[in-house]
């Protein structure tokens, strides 16, 4: 296979990651199929339009069918709102097309069930754009627990904040609705730590939670005058009980000033504990219980080559990957998946995992008790 064809559907912030991913990953990775722009959606014509030439797509469309049922398109790109994603991935599953599909899957569980019952039956291939697990920081922290160096793990502690919502003043966005949002900070924030979550401890069975929503409604970004209701939470908070027996707390808001994209993770294991920081993303910390007391400390592991795939970027080591360069990862994971027939992680199988997750944490913040997960 020496390239395949891409359709991109949605030109906002994912969607220009994503072009971006495939215009880069044959340059970074060279040994995957060179990806051949071939279609690209926007429901606006003229933003498709100029989106198209500015990305290096050969065509645009403001119908997403077309680019589905187009025979030069065999990878799908979904990066349109959440409310859009389980027709637009069961369309393409159904028309054969592998389909990278941004997080969450949908706004209810259904539709991700839906989804990933299309994606056994087509039998190709599907990703989650939870892109932090992709960080080779993130994969060497795996390698380091997998190895045993910090023991049995028996406690995760999560934090993810950011403030794109903190002011109250701020405009009311798709975000805000159940409809095309579903969850509220649960959908755009807390299903990434439940992704590094389950990647680094293994599956959640069962949790507790609460959520709030501070700012209950927004004005309206047209008609400023006029208020939009937020029909989801701003802050949810859990405490977890792993299929593996780990216990773990998590907490996450949109409202929390300062706060830019902190990821903070601790993996705390019977012999050390792993510390991570997405603000500092380059950087891994590691604390084990070995040796002189009185030497002991956390050693900062600054990212380089000996951390794959972080080679494929910058020969030298401390010089820094970045957030679009975890999508460039993402697509390298998927087109080898394609090459290789293996699963790529999380698929959607593994992405409704998560989804089940943050549904609970909101059922569970809704009935006030403790929910079975799995
Ligand atoms: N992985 C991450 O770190 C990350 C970060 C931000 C957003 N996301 C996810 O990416 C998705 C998009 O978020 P965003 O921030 O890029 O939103 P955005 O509002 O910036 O962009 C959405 C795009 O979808 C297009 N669109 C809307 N309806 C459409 C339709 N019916 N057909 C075709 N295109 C349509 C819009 O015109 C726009 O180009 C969401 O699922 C979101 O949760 C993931």
């Amino acid at each position: 296979m020496n390239d395949v064809g891409i359709g991109l559907i949605g030109t906002g912030f994912m969607g220009r990651c994503h072009a971006l991913a495939f215009g880069a990953v044959k340059a970074v990775f060279g040994d995957v199929p060179t990806p051949r722009l071939e279609f690209l959606c926007d429901p606006n014509e003229e933003v498709a339009r100029r989106r198209a030439e500015e990305f290096g797509f050969a065509r645009a469309t403001t119908n997403w069918r077309e680019l589905i049922d187009d025979s030069a398109v065999e990878i799908v790109s979904i990066t349109a709102p959440n409310g859009v994603h389980r027709e637009m991935a069961v369309a393409a599953l159904e028309a054969g097309k592998h389909v990278w599909c941004e997080k969450p899957m949908a706004p209810n569980l259904d539709d991700g069930r839906a989804m990933a019952a299309a994606a056994r039956d087509a039998g190709t291939k599907t990703l989650l754009g939870y892109n932090y697990v992709r960080n080779p920081a993130i994969l060497h922290a795996k390698k380091l627990i997998d190895e045993g160096a910090i023991g049995r793990v028996v406690d995760f502690r999560g934090q993810i904040d950011e403030d794109y919502m903190a002011d109250a003043e701020a405009p009311w966005t798709w975000r805000c609705g159940k409809a095309k949002g579903g969850l509220g900070v649960l959908g755009d924030n807390t299903c990434h730590l439940v992704s590094l979550a389950h990647f680094l401890v293994g599956d959640i069975a069962r949790l507790s939670a609460t959520t709030e929503t501070v700012h209950r409604r927004r004005p309206r970004a047209d008609t400023p005058s006029e208020s939009g209701v937020v029909e989801n939470e701003d802050i949810a908070h859990g405490i977890l009980e792993f299929a593996g027996g780990a216990t773990g707390v998590i907490g996450s808001s949109r409202i929390a000033w300062g706060r830019k994209n902190l990821i903070r993770i601790e993996v705390h294991g019977a012999k050390g504990m792993i510390a991570f920081d997405q603000e500092r993303m380059n950087e891994l910390e590691l604390y084990t219980a070995e040796g002189d007391a009185a030497a002991r400390g956390f050693r900062r592991i600054l990212s380089g080559p000996e951390h794959p795939p972080y080679g494929r970027f910058c020969p030298a080591p401390g010089h820094q990957i970045g957030f679009n360069d975890l999508k460039v990862i993402e697509a390298a994971h998927l087109l080898d998946a394609i090459v290789t027939d293996a699963t790529p992680w999380p698929s959607f199988e593994d992405g409704l995992k998560i989804e089940a997750v943050i549904h609970a944490m909101a059922a569970s913040a809704k009935r006030g008790e403790w929910v079975q997960v799995t």
